[in-house]
């Protein structure tokens, strides 16, 4: 790695390798951060300038990292997109992200990298700190649960597998769920007698909890594909943040998170337990089938702390864990949960309203590319261009010639407000588009599935969702059913609708297209990405390009220049430098 000698130091280092892990047990290659998945926990302060340098000690691969949820309102570059904010890093290179924190940016956040499949092990959690300490509710303790899915498969089979150009390989649902790295249950004696080596401690996802405290639970959505529903035995909880957000306290039995999404819940402990151990259930939902998860939950006390699974076998993967004696309320499907009930707490700040709307544009997300051999997924028939080799957009609007990478507004608005020439889709500061996103079934399956929708740069004003195709009626009838104005978030999910065919049951047919709409003031320069989190989906094709303000973007710094205009790579699929 090329070592310079720094004028200043970094506020933090993070060495992307190669390590065998073995989350569940299973030795798997997996890219990971700082040596371990998940990698270390980031703070920042609001309000603050940072610089991270990213190593990429891997052997043969590229990578980025991307700071989720991060506004980057000041530095485009340090947006960590391959091919789309940057070139991607490869190896024995390294980045400098940089960014400014604005007043009021503070909350959970995480970071991940933004190629191919490393995300799966690749990530860590994030936690912006207020300068002022009120929340909604006041409350002793963090506890960040990053939550993950876990795979046997190598991440180069399932790029292989998705990619694949005659016979399309899906990856399926995971093996486990795992909760900060660990999966329960599975580093017991069964599985070290069938020879399996495992290099995590039994019950390190044992979280020791103090009688009558209250903790802040920060809890992560960070899979490639699952949709998690959770809930804690013989306790309450309320949400108070929404994706950075607070939010006036609202109680829920379980959470629901899509990939990408953060919820931070108050659990009260009781003063005095009756018992020592209190089981999180985890499942997945929206999906064919279920996969189950727990974790612990052990009151802070003399009882013995040996593996707490012990007494109950070791959790299934496969089946519900009837052998958990505890009655734990297991999350059901609920369309449309009650991402559409927040509130803003303490915000004197409102959403853009109709008559400001200067454009509409309508995402139909999930659609076959025709004429393509293999399996590819565009929006709005454009298929992202993150195979080829190109350079990447932002890098193209500050090379030395920019103005032929300008965008076409009028060619956009004629295409539903897609540029054809750069491939994006433009917009002006200063407008306000309202960004539709419709949900329709797949092709070839005919059933519609929930997508966890992601936008990068500033956060939108979650308007509402509803069922069928999107109309302003609809959103005025979704409107009128909140609970009051809409909030700030980053990823939200689009519901697929029951559709006449649905029989009640989670394996049953969502046929019908859903909607969600994300309001958007346009006020940063840069290339965002708008896409499905859902990263196999991703990686078939599922993300479009929004570049804003490209007459005004700000200067690179001169310490990034060269490492910005030359790394170069493809970043899905290719591995060319
Ligand atoms: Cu969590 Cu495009 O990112
Ligand atoms: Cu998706």
């Amino acid at each position: 790695a090329a070592n310079t000698v720094l004028a200043w130091q970094p506020d933090y280092i993070l060495r992307i390798s190669n390590q065998t892990i073995a989350s569940d047990c299973q030795p798997r290659s997996s890219v990971v951060v700082n040596g371990t998945a998940p990698g270390p926990l980031l703070t920042f302060q609001e309000g603050q300038h940072y610089w991270v340098r990213v190593f990429n000690d891997l052997p043969d691969q590229n990578t980025t990292i991307h700071f989720h949820g991060f506004t980057q309102y000041t530095t485009p570059f340090s947006d960590g997109t391959p091919l789309t904010s940057q070139w991607p890093i490869p190896p024995g290179h390294f980045y400098d992200y940089e960014f400014n924190l604005e007043d009021g940016f503070h909350g959970t956040y995480w970071y991940h990298s933004h190629v191919n499949m490393q995300v799966l092990t690749a990530q860590g959690p994030v936690i912006v700190e207020p300068k002022n300490k009120t929340a909604p509710i006041d409350y002793d303790e963090d506890i960040v649960m990053m939550l993950s899915d876990d795979y046997h498969a190598s991440d180069e089979t399932i790029v292989a597998g998705l990619l694949n150009t005659s016979v399309f390989g899906w990856l399926g649902e995971p093996q486990n769920l795992l909760v900060n790295g660990h999966a329960p249950g599975e580093c017991n004696e069964t599985a070290l007698s069938a020879g399996q080596t495992c290099n995590v401690t039994c019950g390190n996802n044992l979280q020791k909890v103090l009688p009558g405290k209250k903790y802040r639970v920060r809890v992560i959505g960070a899979t490639v594909l699952s949709y998690i529903g959770l809930a804690l035995e013989g306790h309450n909880m309320t949400v108070i943040e929404v994706d950075g957000t607070y939010v006036e306290p609202y109680p829920v039995v379980d959470l629901e998170l899509g990939a990408g999404q953060r919820y931070s819940v108050i659990i009260e402990t009781m003063q005095n337990p009756p018992k020592h151990d209190y089981h999180w259930r985890l499942r997945t939902m929206w999906r064919p089938t279920r996969v189950n998860g727990s974790a612990l939950w052990q009151y802070d006390d003399d009882a013995p702390s040996n593996c707490p699974y012990d007494n109950h076998g070791p959790v299934s993967s496969a089946a519900t864990p009837t052998n958990l004696n505890e009655t734990v309320y297991l999350p059901e499907e609920k369309f449309g949960w009650y991402s559409d009930d927040f509130v803003q707490w303490n915000s004197t700040e409102y959403p853009p309203t109709d008559d400001e709307v200067t454009r509409v544009i309508v995402l139909n997300g999930q659609q076959l590319v025709a004429g393509k051999s293999g399996f590819r997924w565009s929006v709005n028939n454009h298929l992202y261009n993150g195979t080829t080799p190109h350079v990447p957009y932002l890098v193209g609007l500050y090379s030395e010639n920019p103005t032929e990478r300008m965008p076409n507004y009028s060619i956009a608005l004629q295409h539903g407000g897609y540029d054809p020439l750069s491939n994006t889709y433009p917009a002006k500061l200063g407008e306000v588009l309202d960004i539709v996103i419709e949900n329709h079934a797949g092709p070839t399956s005919g059933m519609a599935e929930a997508h966890p929708w992601h936008s990068h740069g500033r956060k939108y004003w979650d308007m509402g969702s509803g069922t069928g195709n999107f109309s302003y009626a609809a959103l005025n009838a979704s409107r009128a059913a909140a609970k009051g104005l809409p909030y700030l978030r980053d990823t939200s999910v689009v519901y697929p609708s029951p559709g006449a065919a649905y029989n009640g049951s989670v394996t049953g047919n969502y046929s019908d297209a859903g909607w969600r709409l994300f309001r958007i003031k346009v006020e940063d320069p840069g290339t965002w990405l708008v896409h499905c989190h859902i990263t196999p989906h991703q990686v078939m094709g599922m993300m479009t390009v929004f570049m804003y303000g490209a007459e005004d973007l700000a200067p690179i710094p001169e310490s990034l220049v060269h490492e910005f205009l030359t790394y170069g790579g493809g970043a899905y699929g290719e591995r060319t430098y």
